[in-house]
């Protein structure tokens, strides 16, 4: 194996679950050592234990990243663990899906205090100590929805717009400084997000077998998939990519919509 991260330390955010806990797997499985920022106990606890059984290094440090407390303190705990960040994943991510005239105060609110607040939080966080060293990588997840929108999913799309726009931000204020900052924004991707999604809709079986149809990759990505690019974008392979957005979504963002005619080919 490839041991391109070798003695780094990276924080994950949101990483008992999904994109992120296959992320930090292969962090580790690349050399780095992991912190887990993970909010949820007993899936944060699950994922440093299998990281750890398999002679790789990680540690779970539970973690609000809607909270700039417990952010900042998360990354202190992963200064004392395993010294300072070299790499940032914010990951953690929610889904408020609305319709805008009926969304509470408290729903807008929880959106952009996970998904927007959330991944200032770690840059600000981790920046300082990224700057002392003049070196630090910071990948960003957006969405498709960070750029595209499909309809009555208000407000995920404007927080994950949000995203992009701090990413080209921070990129351009902290470049000369030796630090890349980039964000990815997956399309559908087969973890508890999507299943939670699908189980909102009537049918939901036959409302993922529409969504994998209209791909036109005929199906979703894998966690795999999307860690293997978080990985990319982290590593010395990457280093002249700045405030970039790379899309990882099958092909679904190219298209405007669907021909009459789907079956043709
Ligand atoms: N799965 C998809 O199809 C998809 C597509 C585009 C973008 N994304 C984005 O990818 C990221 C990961 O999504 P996923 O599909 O793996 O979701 P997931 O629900 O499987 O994992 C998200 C993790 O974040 C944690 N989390 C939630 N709130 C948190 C908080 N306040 N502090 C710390 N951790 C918190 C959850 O406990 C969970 O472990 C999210 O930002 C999501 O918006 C997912």
């Amino acid at each position: 194996m490839n041991k391109r991260f070798l003695d780094k330390v990276v924080i994950v955010t949101g990483s008992g679950s999904g994109i992120g806990q296959t992320t930090a797997e292969r962090f580790a499985e690349e050399g780095a050592k992991v912190i887990i920022a993970e909010l949820d106990k007993s899936t944060g606890k699950l994922v440093e234990e299998n990281i750890n059984k398999k002679n790789n290094q990680a540690k779970f440090i539970e973690t609000d990243v809607s909270d700039f407390n417990s952010v900042n303190d998360m990354v202190n705990g992963a200064v004392k663990q395993f010294g300072s960040p070299d790499i940032l994943i914010n990951n953690a991510g929610i889904n408020v899906f609305s319709e805008p005239l009926k969304m509470s105060d408290d729903e807008w609110k929880r959106a952009f205090s996970v998904d927007l607040d959330g991944v200032w939080y770690g840059c600000k966080a981790v920046l300082p100590f990224m700057l002392e060293k003049g070196k630090g990588s910071i990948v960003n997840i957006s969405s498709v929805h960070g750029f595209q929108i499909i309809p009555n999913c208000f407000p995920y799309p404007v927080a994950k717009h949000g995203v992009i726009g701090l990413t080209r931000a921070l990129a351009v204020d902290y470049a000369a400084k030796g630090i890349k900052i980039n964000c990815i924004s997956p399309g559908y991707t087969d973890t508890p997000i999507l299943e939670r999604f699908f189980s909102t809709k009537p049918d939901p079986e036959a409302a993922r077998k529409e969504a994998e149809f209209r791909q036109p990759i005929r199906r979703m990505g894998t966690t795999t998939e999307i860690a293997n690019t978080i990985l990319f974008m982290s590593s010395d392979e990457c280093n002249y990519m700045i405030g970039a957005n790379i899309i990882v979504d099958g092909g679904i963002t190219l298209k405007i919509h669907e021909n009459e005619d789907t079956g043709a080919n």
